[in-house]
């Protein structure tokens, strides 16, 4: 695989080894801010793709964003992402899910512990753990604003889920799979035996600092309880040759269109 100026040498090792991967190379500002400019004018519309805090008009997610927003439509095109993902997923990659999970200062809500695999083996029929997941920040993720925590090397253990749990909860509205009450979760006690062998992470860092996390990471972030937003995009790319089998979610969690994403020279330049 062809890799970029902004991979770093050693990525795939690191990624196999430790789940995640912080990259040097940052989004740049003017880029940055045209993607905020369009999460904002998203978030004052109506749609199906953009989600609300249970039991408020406070916005949480915005999903599915490069099927009609043209500056998202252009990041998941940028070199950098691409270079990154084609890198580690070891393949052409398509966008199988594109999200921006805006934490609100103070009404922003946890995701509980999860492995984001659970989610797409079982509900979308995903085959392998194929794919991974670059987020980006859109602010600056710290401590206290409710940071995406992952446990280091957890997805070397595949799914932890037991089957007859997963059976019993699958095929739920999806409305279930966006909010801070999951259906496919790790258990609290779990997590605390596994993180002394897999360490905890914050994932903290500036605004337009980029992060890549494989699909099978055991994962949370908490409620934001500060003054300050926590807006991180989410693209996950999968292997062209690793589509699901039985998609049924909205084409906005689930990414219809399998073919290879071309680079953008100069995108949102
Ligand atoms: C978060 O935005 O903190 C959670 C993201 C995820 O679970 O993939
Ligand atoms: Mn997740």
């Amino acid at each position: 695989m062809s890799r970029g100026t902004a991979v770093p040498q050693n990525a795939r090792e690191e990624y196999e080894r430790s789940g995640w991967l912080a990259v040097p190379d940052r989004l740049a500002p003017e880029a940055l801010e045209k993607v905020r400019d369009s999460i904002a004018a998203i978030s004052r519309t109506d749609r199906p793709e953009v989600v609300q805090e249970a039991g408020s008009d406070t916005v949480r997610a915005l999903h599915g964003c490069h099927g009609y927003d043209d500056v998202c439509a252009q990041l998941v095109r940028h070199p950098l992402l691409l270079d990154l993902a084609e890198e580690l997923v070891g393949d052409r990659v398509y966008v199988y899910q594109f999200k921006v999970n805006i934490k609100s200062p103070r009404e922003g809500q946890q995701w509980p512990w999860h492995q984001d695999f659970a989610f797409w083996a079982h509900e979308d029929g995903m085959p392998a753990a194929d794919a991974v997941n670059i987020a980006i920040n859109l602010d600056e993720v710290h401590e206290h604003n409710g940071p995406l925590t992952v446990l280091t090397g957890s997805h070397r253990l595949g799914l932890i889920e037991a089957p007859e749990a997963a059976r019993a909860v699958t095929g739920r509205d999806w409305h279930e799979h966006v909010s801070a009450r999951l259906t496919h979760t790790v258990p609290d006690a779990r997590v605390r035996e596994l993180a002394a062998d897999f360490p905890p992470v914050r994932m903290t860092g500036p605004a337009g600092a980029i992060t890549a996390f494989h699909p099978s990471i055991v994962h949370s972030s908490t409620d934001n309880l500060s003054d300050d937003r926590r807006a991180v995009l989410l693209i996950t790319y999968n292997s062209v040759r690793n589509a699901p089998v039985r998609p049924s979610r909205p084409d906005f969690l689930v990414g219809r269109d399998t073919t290879p994403v071309e680079r953008l020279a100069g995108a949102l330049a």
